[in-house]
């Protein structure tokens, strides 16, 4: 029931409820993965099953796949889709110029692909994501497993040079073993605490031989749907340089999801 969601999971659910006002009939969607980006396919499967919406969804991950298709989404390929109308996603943090840290949930590589082969990306995120400075929350990098260390070596060196306060890094883990992205890769999580200049960071860790890719989003979100504990919804269009604020009556809300497992 409505009433029994923590103030964190309403925030998100808003959020997410808010942000399916993108998405119309016949258009292609990128589908982002974590807690909050469940919240929207969620909303988005209930759209389809109640309200006979029309869309062709393209996952960022094998977990929001299968949600997506448990819920009545078509899900197709980025291949088969091409381009996207828009994208939906969380994000670690976000600045003041819709710049991101992504990846906590390990899904950066696909979850870039997608968001930049899209019209739109719109992050949805509850308010403790958003950030002066970003850096706090930890640095995801993907890199291929052959010579990690080495490639862990590099980063930190690398480091040295850059406007950051902290170069330790270390690599994600699943229990005992390396966390494996869907991809096959490992994730190495830079502990910078505070990132100066996110653009040069972004571009210098991509020439690092065995990186794969950073879950820095420079210039790629356009909008930003922030949801508050008490139903409020802040949206932010970087583009249009407006800011819209309604609230969401959880009361009303007779159709809520109880399950939040992710
Ligand atoms: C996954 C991500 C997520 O969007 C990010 O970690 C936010 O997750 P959540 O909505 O659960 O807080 O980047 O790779």
């Amino acid at each position: 029931m409505p009433t029994d969601l923590s103030p964190i999971d309403k925030a998100k659910y808003a959020a997410a409820r808010r942000a399916t006002g993108y998405v119309e009939s016949g258009m292609r969607v990128g589908l982002g993965t974590g807690s909050t980006a469940a919240w929207l396919v969620r909303c988005l499967g209930e759209m389809v099953r109640d309200e006979g919406l029309r869309i062709k969804g393209v996952p960022t991950s094998a977990r929001t796949a299968q949600l997506a298709r448990d819920v009545g989404i078509e899900v197709i390929s980025l291949d088969e889709a091409k381009w996207l109308d828009v994208t939906i996603d969380g994000a670690d943090e976000f600045d003041a110029n819709l710049n991101l840290i992504k990846g906590g949930g390990g899904a950066l590589l696909q979850e870039k692909i997608v968001a930049t082969a899209s019209d739109q990306m719109v992050v949805i995120a509850d308010i403790s994501k958003q950030v002066e400075t970003l850096g706090a929350f930890p640095l995801p990098v993907e890199v291929i497993p052959f010579g990690w260390q080495t490639t862990k070596t590099l980063i930190e060196e690398t480091l040295i040079g850059l406007d950051v306060l902290g170069r330790s890094t270390t690599l994600r883990m699943n229990g005992e073993r390396a966390y494996v992205t869907d991809e096959g890769n490992h994730i190495l999580d830079l502990h910078l605490n505070r990132i100066g200049n996110a653009r040069q960071l972004s571009l210098v860790l991509n020439q690092i031989p065995g990186v794969v890719e950073n879950g820095l989003f420079i210039d790629i979100c356009d909008a930003v749907v922030i949801g508050f504990g008490d139903g409020r919804v802040e949206l932010r269009d970087i583009h249009k340089g407006s800011v819209e604020e309604s609230r969401f009556d959880f009361f009303e809300a007779d159709n809520l999801f109880t399950d939040i497992s992710e």
